[in-house]
């Protein structure tokens, strides 16, 4: 970070791959919670890495500024992983800010990881450490467990096993489907994220 860049405002940059229902969550806390206020941080883009994914419409009807790095169009992870920290680092020159995973269905690199570090964080939907990877709330529900939940965690080199910073429980219900739990973890999931995040700026200070 440079010197010049020690008071600047503390970019948010969300990264989306589908509905982004995180992502407006966040955004909406990031108004009604007086972030740029309080903590002088802002979302200053979305950015997703499908050209269709609907949260872009949304975020740009909020005024937010959205742009798109298509994974499909380069040759190798980490050729996609430096066009998208190039596309960061247009809305957050002085790496101040924070890197927000919602919904983002990439793998990132350990580069991209390591020149972000301490800066990016993700909502996983299960109760870290149970369940890292996918299809979380079926394999919950086959083990026979009686309660879920999400997990708002820092993102370091191994997937989905970073520092946590934040999670609910939710209990899985007789006749639960996976589709069932998931709509009420969702619900959790747009209470946590918000305030981890404002924990994250809080501790970060302004
Ligand atoms: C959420 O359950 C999130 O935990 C997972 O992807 C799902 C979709 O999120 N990573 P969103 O509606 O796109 O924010």
């Amino acid at each position: 970070m440079t010197s010049a860049g020690a008071t600047s405002p503390r970019p948010l940059v969300i990264l989306i791959s589908g509905t982004g229902s995180n992502m407006q969550a966040i955004v909406r806390a990031a108004q009604q919670r007086r972030w740029r206020e309080r903590y002088r941080a802002e979302v200053a883009a979305v950015i997703s890495n499908r050209p269709d994914a609907k949260g872009l419409a949304w975020a740009a009807e909020q005024g937010v500024p959205t742009a798109v790095v298509d994974h499909q169009a380069y040759p190798s992870r980490e050729a996609f992983d430096e066009a998208l920290a190039q596309a960061i680092a247009r809305f957050d020159p002085h790496g101040r800010g924070l890197v927000i995973l919602a919904g983002f269905m990439r793998i990132l690199t350990p580069g991209f990881v390591q020149h972000h570090e301490g800066r990016i964080v993700n909502i996983h939907p299960s109760l870290l450490p149970a369940f890292p990877g996918l299809h979380t709330h079926r394999r919950a529900i086959e083990a026979g467990c009686r309660f879920a939940g999400a997990t708002v965690h820092l993102v370091t080199a191994e997937l989905d096993h970073g520092p946590i910073l934040e999670q609910a429980v939710v209990p899985i219900l007789p006749g639960d489907t996976p589709e069932t739990l998931a709509a009420r973890v969702l619900t959790q999931e747009h209470l946590i994220y918000p305030r981890a995040i404002e924990r994250w700026l809080r501790d970060a200070g302004a």
